[in-house]
């Protein structure tokens, strides 16, 4: 059984898509230990914890400072003794100490097709807006391991969706998410559950 942290800032429609591709048996072998925010307001917590997940903050105001912080993070998440974290929407830099002790464990879903408008400063809708703005045709979602830098890990899973005239960055923000996110994030976990 594969045990598994993920870790939300936000709404947590990620998160929402794996728990029900765990019920539904899309994805087999795996288990949500624990759900972590940085966020105490975010609603990707009310969702774990409608479900019964340990849903916990670790929010870096709470923290003298950055590296206090990334070890009372690193601390719960040893805590739960998981295989894999998973960044659904954790829009927090991933502290270095964690991806070395978690070498190729830590996955992320980005919403665009990387190389394409991610990096520092590409994250929710500011990834839409870019695409929208630079008229791109074709854009999509990753899922990849994650590494020392912004979203230049392996990458594992791709999906393109394309954008439709008139499109909003909402508007494609949740066509991306539909038809690409919450697609692809839960069928590379399976793939590690099972492989
Ligand atoms: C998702 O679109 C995810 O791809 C993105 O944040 C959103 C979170 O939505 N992540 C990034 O931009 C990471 N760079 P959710 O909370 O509803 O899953």
């Amino acid at each position: 059984m594969l045990k598994v942290a993920v870790l939300v800032s936000g709404g947590g429609t990620n998160l929402q898509a794996i728990m029900d591709a765990i019920d539904n048996g899309t994805i087999t072998n795996t288990e949500i230990k624990v759900v972590i925010s940085n966020n105490a307001g975010a609603y990707a917590l009310e969702r774990a914890k409608n479900k019964g997940i340990d849903a916990v903050c670790v929010s870096p105001k709470d923290y003298e400072n950055r590296e206090i912080f990334n070890d009372a993070l690193l601390a719960k998440i040893d805590e739960y003794g998981v295989d894999l974290i998973v960044l659904a929407g954790f829009l927090v830099k991933i502290p270095e100490k964690l991806v070395e002790k978690y070498e190729r464990r830590i996955i992320n879903i980005h919403p665009s097709l990387i190389p394409s408008f991610c990096g520092v400063g590409y994250y929710g809708l500011k990834v839409h807006e870019a695409a929208l703005e630079r008229g791109v045709k074709v854009t999509g979602a990753t899922v990849h391991y994650v590494d020392a830098g912004m979203d230049t890990g392996p990458i594992i899973l791709q999906k393109a969706v394309y954008v439709e005239e008139g499109d909003t960055p909402e508007i494609l923000q949740r066509r991306v998410m539909e038809q690409a996110e919450w697609q692809i994030l839960p069928q590379a976990i399976n793939m590690i559950a099972n492989m």
